[in-house]
């Protein structure tokens, strides 16, 4: 295939895609893929500007996956980029745990303002994985701080916290079970009722009451762990009423509440975090995804001063024994600042709810077809769920071939477009889907 010139943003570059191709297939290894798969299908992207990405051979796409559900702000934002040169000339990063810099400041205070109050002190860390393993430690360390140590963690069998050993172990998704041993014990809690019934108010009691039943029946579980609509799970939405219900319940249990905000936070679900649905306030969160807007790597997790302060007691350090060589590196820092002005100067959060609406609108109709069986949302967060799995991958293939990325997680075809996009590219999404779903 000839050169392709990719022309996006200003920024020209021009790309060979049969050697590009190559090159990937010769020397990537690919994480969460098939060993041997030959990529013919694989996009290989260039740039993008805005919701939408361009790949080798310069064609362009809807992209309603958000890179890895974490594109926020969109493409070639220029107060985003302008926001990672102008730390890198100044400063690319220092060691948190031996000085700090500013932009850890900036955002721990503007995390701070947005979370409920009271969680007032955040660790800054890498990705999503690494906030999942650094929830589980405080809440085990918290616990042996306070002197009555507890170990156990009551989660969601369909739940995702991310790919870290400790963050695989929470999870009962077949393809997260890891080796052998428990590195410590997890009551993993099953869905009462189809997945497609859940945000139902009827499934509110059955939910409640098999997590009740989770966290009294054994030891006094250190933390209820979950995220505020099932991500990797399948798109799940929760009903209202849920994560309160949870809260009452980790109050007369003394379990912590670790709510993964890791890919509700930031506006995708219409709120700015997810839990807010339910006005909740957890004793810890953790964050990535849209906080950094897939710019460059972040995470971090708030807490509230009583568990902080419990870790004067750690035997060793008088502190936390966590961190990361780039954890809150002061650019990513700089950015999730930037990131936070664009949510709040375009009004992201309320584009989210009101769009996520005009396209759940535009996506119910699809329900009419026998191989769909739910179509649901909240946000920017749209799932149709389809009878199989394979039919799921062809529908998303078919979206591809009309110029639309969208997400196959299992059963389900997912459309996670950045909060960026507009009344024209969510008419562009629901209409592209109808028309993938009749190709099928
Ligand atoms: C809810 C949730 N938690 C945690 C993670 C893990 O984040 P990361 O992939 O950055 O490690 C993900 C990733 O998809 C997620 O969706």
């Amino acid at each position: 295939m000839s050169p392709t010139n990719t022309q996006h943003s200003g920024v020209a570059a021009t790309v060979d895609d049969g050697q590009v191709r190559e090159r990937d297939r010769r020397f990537v290894w690919h994480p969460w893929s098939p060993v041997g798969e030959s990529g013919a299908d694989r996009p290989i992207l260039v740039s993008g500007d805005g919701y939408r990405v361009r790949d080798t051979t310069g064609r362009e796409y809807l992209d309603a996956v958000a890179s890895a559900m974490n594109s926020s702000c969109g493409y070639a934002h220029p107060a985003l980029i302008a926001a990672a040169e102008r730390q890198l000339s100044l400063l690319p990063n220092f060691d948190l745990s031996a000085g700090s810099h500013v932009p850890a400041g900036q955002i721990a205070e503007r995390l701070a303002a947005l979370l409920p109050d009271g969680l007032d002190r955040t660790l800054l860390l890498n990705s999503g994985s690494e906030a999942t393993e650094a929830a589980v430690r405080i809440a085990h360390d918290h616990w042996r701080n306070v002197g009555r140590p507890r170990s156990r963690i009551v989660t969601f069998a369909a739940g995702y916290h991310g790919s870290t050993l400790v963050a695989q172990h929470l999870s009962g998704l077949p393809t997260n079970a890891i080796y052998g041993a428990e590195p410590f014990p997890v009551t993993r809690v099953d869905l009462p009722v189809a997945a497609g019934e859940v945000r139902a108010p009827r499934s509110l009691p059955l939910l409640l009451e098999a997590f009740e039943r989770a966290v009294l029946d054994g030891p006094p579980p250190a933390a209820v762990f979950v995220e505020s609509l099932l991500n990797v799970g399948g798109g799940v939405v929760l009903p209202e009423g849920f994560l309160r219900g949870l809260r009452e319940l980790c109050d007369r249990s003394g379990a912590l509440l670790v709510l993964d905000e890791v890919f509700c936070g930031f506006g995708r679900t219409g709120r700015m975090f997810g839990f807010e649905h339910d006005g909740v306030t957890p004793d810890l969160v953790t964050m990535s995804k849209g906080l950094s807007g897939g710019y460059v790597p972040l995470a971090a997790l708030s807490t509230t001063e009583a568990v902080y302060q419990s870790f004067v007691a750690d035997p060793l350090l008088g502190g936390l024994r966590y961190g990361h060589t780039t954890g809150g590196h002061a650019v990513a820092c700089a950015v999730a600042v930037a990131v936070l002005d664009v949510i709040e100067e375009q009004q992201l959060v309320a584009a989210s709810a009101s769009l996520g609406r005009e396209l759940l609108a535009g996506l119910l109709p699809l329900l009419d077809h026998p191989e769909v069986s739910d179509v649901r949302g909240l946000g920017l967060v749209a799932t149709v769920e389809c009878h199989r799995s394979e039919f799921a991958a062809e529908l998303v293939a078919a979206a591809r071939r009309r110029g639309v990325l969208l997400r196959a997680q299992g059963r389900s075809a997912m459309a996670i477009p950045p909060l960026v996009i507009d009344q024209g590219g969510i008419v562009e999404l629901a209409l592209t889907i109808g028309q993938a779903l009749a190709d099928c």
